[in-house]
């Protein structure tokens, strides 16, 4: 059975900002990809209650859920293939986190990235070190973990900063399925998919912590106006470029076929092209790709009611089967 079994592939997007073309080509075009393998059943979610930790403000709250919602579906997703759902509609999520807190050491928690990050930077500053350090960052990792454990999912799709993540829910998977003398929890193996590191318009990792990003549904001119800002050296037209120290290049590639990569690349290499041409063509490139999308998505963004129901029947799929896991789970803690 198990031999004959669909992989889950299992990831989430937190909703604490609108989409940018980075999470389009890190996150959302590959997870659509996938969707479409018949080999894997995927899995993914929305996490709104991973955001709340960062974002307080329910407007923006409702508006970002639903823009990486619509944003997903604009991009491709059949929620008839995948199952597709919001974190706070699966309650058996929450009593699976407390279950997990009580199998996580507290020193595995010190040591996660994020709340060591700001840990340090609270030394740093000769301030208390859990000044402004609030619980549910710490807790953050055990709420992801009962995320991917709930899901017995077996790849989880992420970013290189979230490898950890995936380390410390096999941890905790591991202290559970030791402590009581079962194989309930399946252990998730992270795919980190960080080949591809998109450059933002300052040619640094894309990243809406360095506000060089290009939101992924602004309209054609807005999409023109941030290209034409792209960093560039400062090289005359008529001079042979070196393309893999242009980050433009690497934008462009992000969108292109193997063939107009490497034409591009050619025509660079001769001299004679100038950067000018290139953000014209990198202009079209992506404003052709993104042309359907973005009707699609103000389409879904003007019926939030739809996006609802969507969302609603994600859970639906989901429910009977995280019940009747939690229902195991219930059972080997003596319950
Ligand atoms: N922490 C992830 C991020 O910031 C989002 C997330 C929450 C997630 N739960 C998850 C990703 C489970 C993969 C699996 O990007």
């Amino acid at each position: 059975m198990e031999l004959h079994m669909k992989k889950i592939y299992f990831t989430g997007i937190k909703p604490t900002g609108s989409l940018h073309i980075g999470n389009y080509l890190g996150a959302i075009r590959p997870s659509v990809e996938n969707s479409h393998r018949s080999d894997v059943e995927s899995i993914y979610f929305i996490a709104d209650y991973h955001a709340i930790n960062a974002l307080h403000d329910p407007a923006l709250m409702r508006q970002y859920t639903y823009e990486v919602a619509a944003g997903w579906l604009a991009l491709g997703l059949n929620p008839e293939l995948v199952t597709f759902y919001r974190q706070r509609d699966i309650p058996e999520l929450f009593e699976l986190q407390w279950i997990l807190t009580c199998c996580t050491a507290k020193g595995l928690l010190n040591r996660a990235h994020a709340y060591k990050a700001q840990r340090d930077l609270n030394l740093e500053k000769g301030h208390d070190p859990d000044h402004g350090i609030n619980a549910g960052l710490y807790a953050y990792p055990v709420l992801m973990a009962a995320d991917i454990l709930l899901c017995q999912s077996h790849i989880v799709p992420v970013g290189k900063d979230q490898f950890q993540h995936i380390e410390m829910a096999r941890d905790i998977a591991n202290t559970f399925n030791t402590r009581y003398n079962c194989s309930l929890f399946r252990l998730p193996e992270p795919m980190i998919q960080d080949g591809l590191v998109l450059p933002g318009l300052d040619g640094r990792k894309m990243s809406k912590s360095y506000g060089n990003t290009i939101p992924l549904f602004g309209t054609s001119k807005e999409l023109k106006t941030l290209i034409n800002r792209f960093v560039t050296d400062s090289s005359q037209p008529e001079d042979p470029k070196d393309p893999e120290l242009a980050p433009i290049f690497h934008f462009y590639r992000a969108f292109a076929s193997p063939e107009q990569t490497e034409s591009l690349a050619y025509r660079l290499r001769q001299g004679g092209l100038g950067w000018g041409h290139v953000k014209a063509e990198l202009f079209s490139l992506v404003d052709e790709t993104l042309a359907t999308p973005r009707v699609r998505y103000a389409e879904l963004m003007a019926n939030p009611r739809h996006l609802d129901d969507i969302l609603a029947k994600g859970a639906q799929k989901l429910r009977p089967r995280a019940q009747a896991f939690l229902a195991q789970v219930r059972t080997a803690i003596g319950m």
